[in-house]
């Protein structure tokens, strides 16, 4: 597997090759759900390139940018063993050269959740994926439904500004107990861990709720809310029900709607999310 770590050589290595590629853009600190990206990747691609860099500029001021897990050697060690056939890991200095001064702003989409809860943070996301885009060119370009709003803000961007990509997305990989893989995951202590898998099961309560027949949003929130609550260590940031595409809040569901959660267990902020389809 090669390591790239300069834009230029990410273009040749891409010129030099015939077939399709495809990208999966990360942060690193790998799991089985972003190899289950890359998997994928390998499966609809003659090569895969993996992109590991922790982005600054899609986290807040008071976020974890500077204790985010990182971790090369062992990141390139999965990539290795999931077929990857290179790594592009650039430093933030050939990311972000100080003359660098556009940024991408997608509209609605991006206003509400973690939109909301975290200023800037999509406009980072945004641009950096643009960029990303724009340096390896790939065919297909893989995303999980882990970060749903994400992936709509990508879906937006490609379409809205004509990149000539196709956008994949890749469902959830969970643990036994229902906690969707993260890295932030890593910050949890054992008690902590234990009690993160309630994220699922109020999912899980409001989706028996949904095929019970209940269509109305606030009360699918309420279901969701009540779990949490049972739960000491976990604290709602928000529970909401969306529309899976424009992301404005649901007030009865009458066609797909996706659950959305985010919440504190511990100092650890936790998102996941369900999509309830007809
Ligand atoms: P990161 O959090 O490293 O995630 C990289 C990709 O892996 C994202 O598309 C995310 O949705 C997917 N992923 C994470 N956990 C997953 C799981 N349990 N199951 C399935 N897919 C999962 O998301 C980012 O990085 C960044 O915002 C990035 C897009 C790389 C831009 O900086």
């Amino acid at each position: 597997m090669r390591r790239l770590t300069r834009i230029d050589e990410v273009r040749s290595w891409r010129r030099e090759r015939a077939g399709t590629v495809g990208l999966v853009p990360t942060m690193g600190a790998l799991h089985a759900g972003h190899l289950s990206l890359v998997d994928a990747a390998r499966r609809e691609n003659d090569r895969v390139v993996v992109s590991v860099f922790v982005n600054p500029t899609q986290f807040g001021p008071r976020e974890d940018y500077a204790r985010y897990p990182r971790d090369l050697r062992k990141d390139e060690a999965l990539l290795e063993r999931a077929r990857a056939d290179a790594v592009f890991a650039p430093s933030v200095e050939a990311m972000y050269p100080p003359r660098m001064e556009t940024t991408v702003d997608v509209g609605s989409v991006a206003v509400p959740l973690e939109g909301e809860r975290r200023p800037g943070h999509f406009r980072g996301v945004a641009t950096v994926v643009l960029k990303l885009l724009g340096i390896a060119t790939p065919d297909r370009a893989y995303f999980g439904e882990k970060d749903a709003q994400q992936l709509a803000i990508v879906r937006r961007l490609v379409a809205d500004l004509d990149v000539p990509v196709e956008i994949r997305a890749c469902p959830i990989v969970r643990e036994p107990d229902g906690l969707a893989l993260s890295s932030r995951n890593a910050y949890l202590s054992p008690a902590e861990r234990r009690a993160a898998a309630v994220l699922f099961r109020a999912l899980r309560a409001a989706e028996e709720a949904w095929r019970a027949g209940e269509r109305h949003g606030h009360a699918l929130e309420d279901a969701m809310k009540t779990t949490l609550q049972r739960e000491a260590l976990a604290r709602v940031d928000y529970a909401a029900v969306a529309d899976p595409v424009s992301f404005r809040a649901v007030d009865v569901a009458e066609g797909p709607v996706r659950l959305l959660l985010a919440v504190y267990v511990g100092e650890t902020r936790l998102i996941d999310n369900l999509l309830l389809a007809p």
